[in-house]
């Protein structure tokens, strides 16, 4: 296998500390939350579904010996976030790092939605977002602690996408939070960036964003410059790379990591991909002929 699938950070990378990753029962949440353990970390997970969670915590806690916390809560309510972060606190005496992956979406032409589904996915994403950030930001200036908060945005939050409006509007407002908050308070010594995945496998995407048949039809891996989906490790790699103390001078900054996808999409002649060898030759005689 090829060593972007491996593990990279050294042992201890994250040894002593404890990260809040939401959504962290499943897909992407689950696989860096797994990595963070093996880097030392002790991990509290939060989704809706207590039974996911609970099994989640079980496999990752046989899988890697570390420690973690799964405790059901609903990102949208500032409430529940706040008795979140104090089970947190009370459990490991501390949180250190903020993931902010929970994330709602699905695919529809906008004029087909109700106000209440565009609620319910910027309710999930930016306000999510915002009440997990609010919280423990406010309790780390507090107690004068240091923390890092990671957002896991997409790219379409600078480039919007059609279809998926709610969503593409609520990423944007977190990556203008990312950069706005990194500045605002890098005094208090709390770091904000964010992290825009291409396409990365997993069920909860593939299910709302390529259902039925569109994933053969519109297979994601045929739009990426460098021939493929993402693999699951190297987002992992990233992520723990930017939460970790090594990445202490990045702050407010977004990384992209999609084999190109997005720069393709926006590069207006990427098309011509499909021109061949021979066509370049007939119109190499064209474009040389207009003088
Ligand atoms: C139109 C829909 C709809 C659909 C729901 N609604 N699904 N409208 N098309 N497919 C409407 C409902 O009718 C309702 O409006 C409103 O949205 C809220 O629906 P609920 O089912 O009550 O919402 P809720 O239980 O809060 O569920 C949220 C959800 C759901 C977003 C709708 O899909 C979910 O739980 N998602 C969580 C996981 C997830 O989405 N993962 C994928 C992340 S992938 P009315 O008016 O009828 O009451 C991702 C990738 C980004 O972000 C980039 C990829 C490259
Ligand atoms: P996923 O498995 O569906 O993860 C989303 C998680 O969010 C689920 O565990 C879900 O659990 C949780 N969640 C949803 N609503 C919640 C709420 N109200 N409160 C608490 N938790 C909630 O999808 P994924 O692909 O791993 O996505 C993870 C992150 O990566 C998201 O931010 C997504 O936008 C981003 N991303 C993914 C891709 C990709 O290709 N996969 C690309 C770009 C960006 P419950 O339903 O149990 O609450």
């Amino acid at each position: 296998m090829p060593n972007y699938t491996e593990p990279m950070l050294r042992d201890d990378a994250l040894k002593g500390k404890t990260i809040l990753v939401t959504g962290g029962g499943t897909g992407l949440g689950r696989s860096m939350s797994t990595y963070f353990l093996k880097l030392g970390a002790n991990v509290i997970i939060t989704s809706r579904k207590l039974d996911v969670i609970e099994t989640t915590a079980r496999e990752m806690e046989a899988e890697t010996g570390g420690k973690v916390l799964a405790l059901a809560s609903d990102v949208r309510s500032y409430e529940q976030v706040e008795q979140v972060i104090n089970k947190g606190y009370e459990h490991f005496g501390k949180i250190d790092i903020l993931v902010n992956n929970a994330a709602g979406n699905f695919i529809s032409p906008t004029e087909r939605l109700s106000s209440r589904a565009f609620e319910s996915v910027i309710g999930i994403v930016l306000q999510g977002t915002i009440n997990n950030t609010l919280a423990l930001g406010k309790r780390w200036i507090a107690e004068k602690q240091a923390g890092t908060v990671l957002n896991i945005v997409t790219t379409y939050a600078w480039t919007g996408s059609a279809y998926v409006v709610p969503s593409a509007t609520a990423k944007a407002g977190v990556l203008a939070m990312t950069r706005s908050l990194a500045v605002e308070w890098a005094k208090y010594k709390i770091r904000v960036n964010a992290v825009a995945p291409g396409p990365f496998p997993t069920k909860g995407a593939w299910d709302r964003l390529l259902p039925g048949d569109l994933k053969e039809k519109f297979d994601p891996a045929q739009k990426v410059p460098v021939g493929r989906n993402g693999e699951h490790q190297e987002l992992s790699n990233l992520c723990a790379y930017l939460v970790s103390d090594y990445s202490a001078y990045i702050n407010g900054d977004c990384i992209t990591i999609d084999g190109g996808e997005w720069l393709k999409g926006a590069g207006q002649f990427s098309n011509l991909e499909a021109v061949t060898p021979e066509m370049w030759d007939v119109l190499e005689q064209f474009t040389r002929g207009a003088k």
